[in-house]
C-alpha cells in the first residue's frame, strides 16, 4: 500500500474527493448522486470545528476518502459525528487501505469534542474497527428503521472526563446535511 491518510485540504483536494466518491460508489445500476449530494451537503453545513475529513492520495490522486461532522439529536446539536460513506478507488480496493482511513477517522475523531460517531453501513467492514449497532447504546437514525443492523456507532473513549460527557446522545440521529 503505498497510499496513506491524511487530513484533507480545502478546497485543493474538493475535485478529486468528488472523482473518487464517483469512482467508488457508480456502478452498471447506479450512479453515486447520493454519495455526492452527503458529501456536497456536509461540505455546506459543518463548521470549522465539528469536522474531520481525511483522504489519501497515490502520486497525486486521491485515492480514498472519509468525512465525520457532529450532527444532531432529537433536533438538537449534540457531540455525536455522523460518519459519510467512506470510499476507496477500486485500483485501490483490498489493500487495507479503507480499514486504514476508518482507523485515522476514529483516532481524528478523539481529538474532537464529540462522545460517539455513527454510520449506515456493512457491519462486517466497520465492525473490524469496532462499530457495533447504535441501538444498543440508544441512538436511532429513522431513515434506516428503529434498530436497523446497519446502523452502526462507535463510542468515542478517552483518558479524563471530557466537558462534553453529560451532553446527550440518546435519541433519534441526525446528520448535519439533514438540517435542524
Ligand atoms: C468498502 C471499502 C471502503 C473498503 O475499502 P478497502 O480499502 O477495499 O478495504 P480494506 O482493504 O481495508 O479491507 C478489505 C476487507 O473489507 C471487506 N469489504 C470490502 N468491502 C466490503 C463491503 N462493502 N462490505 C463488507 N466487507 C467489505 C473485504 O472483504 C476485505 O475483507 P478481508 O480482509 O477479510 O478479505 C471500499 O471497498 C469501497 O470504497 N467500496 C465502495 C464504496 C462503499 O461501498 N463504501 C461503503 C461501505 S459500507
Amino acid at each position: 500500500m503505498t497510499a496513506t491518510p491524511r487530513l484533507a485540504a480545502r478546497p485543493a483536494d474538493e475535485a478529486g474527493i468528488l472523482a473518487v466518491v464517483d469512482d467508488a460508489f457508480r456502478d452498471d445500476r447506479r450512479d453515486a448522486s447520493e454519495e455526492i449530494a452527503i458529501v456536497r451537503g456536509t461540505w455546506a453545513a459543518r463548521d470549522g470545528a465539528s469536522h474531520v475529513e481525511l483522504v489519501a492520495d497515490d502520486d497525486g490522486l486521491v485515492v480514498a476518502h472519509a468525512l465525520a461532522a457532529a450532527g444532531r439529536i432529537d433536533g438538537s446539536p449534540a457531540p455525536v459525528a455522523g460518519v459519510a460513506p467512506v470510499c476507496v478507488a477500486p485500483s485501490h480496493q483490498g489493500q487495507g487501505l479503507g480499514t486504514a482511513l476508518m482507523r485515522a477517522l476514529v483516532s481524528e475523531a478523539r481529538a474532537r469534542p464529540w462522545s460517539v460517531l455513527v454510520l449506515l453501513g456493512e457491519p462486517s467492514f466497520y465492525g473490524r474497527v469496532g462499530f457495533t449497532p447504535a441501538g444498543a447504546l440508544g441512538i436511532h437514525y429513522a431513515p434506516a428503521g428503529r434498530d436497523s443492523p446497519h446502523f452502526l456507532a462507535l463510542a468515542l473513549t478517552r483518558s479524563g472526563a471530557p466537558d462534553h460527557a453529560a451532553a446527550p446522545t440518546r435519541g433519534t440521529f441526525s446528520y448535519c446535511w439533514e438540517g435542524g
